[in-house]
């Protein structure tokens, strides 16, 4: 609820406006590397994101990509790029993680998510 929020508000700053529900949580993502978000947005920081892109997206790319990476089948029904959408289906996909590391580095993000 709050993490669509927050991603709301991205979206209203950055595109100026997510009630279409297009919305985007990729794009705060997809420019940070360059342009550091805006400091009023930073609320829980980018400690999230980060941990989602260098310890989950790993793994899930390895052992998912192959599908649900762009150009896999299912990256339309359930894109795993997208962290909203990875949450939504964390338990389903704690389930198919088979190694502890993996599983560990998932629910440490999972966790970490604001609620
Ligand atoms: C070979 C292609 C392929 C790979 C690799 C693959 N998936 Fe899928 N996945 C599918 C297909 C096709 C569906 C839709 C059919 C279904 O529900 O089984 C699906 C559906 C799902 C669903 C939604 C259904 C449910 O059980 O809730 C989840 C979650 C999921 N996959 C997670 C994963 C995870 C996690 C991995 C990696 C550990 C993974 N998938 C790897 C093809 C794949």
């Amino acid at each position: 609820m709050v993490t669509r929020l927050t991603v709301c508000v991205w979206g209203a700053v950055l595109l100026a406006g997510c009630a279409a529900s297009g919305t985007r949580p990729r794009s705060a993502a997809a420019v940070a590397p360059s342009s550091p978000p805006s400091p009023a947005a930073s609320d829980s920081g980018p400690a999230v994101p980060d941990l989602f892109r260098r310890s989950v997206r790993p793994v899930l790319s390895r052992r998912c990509g192959a599908c649900h990476d762009p150009g896999g089948k299912m990256y339309e029904r359930l894109p795993f790029d997208d962290p909203d959408v990875v949450l939504s289906k964390s338990e389903s996909i704690l389930r198919r993680l088979k190694e502890p590391e993996e599983k560990r580095a998932f629910e440490e993000w999972a966790a970490a998510v604001p609620q």
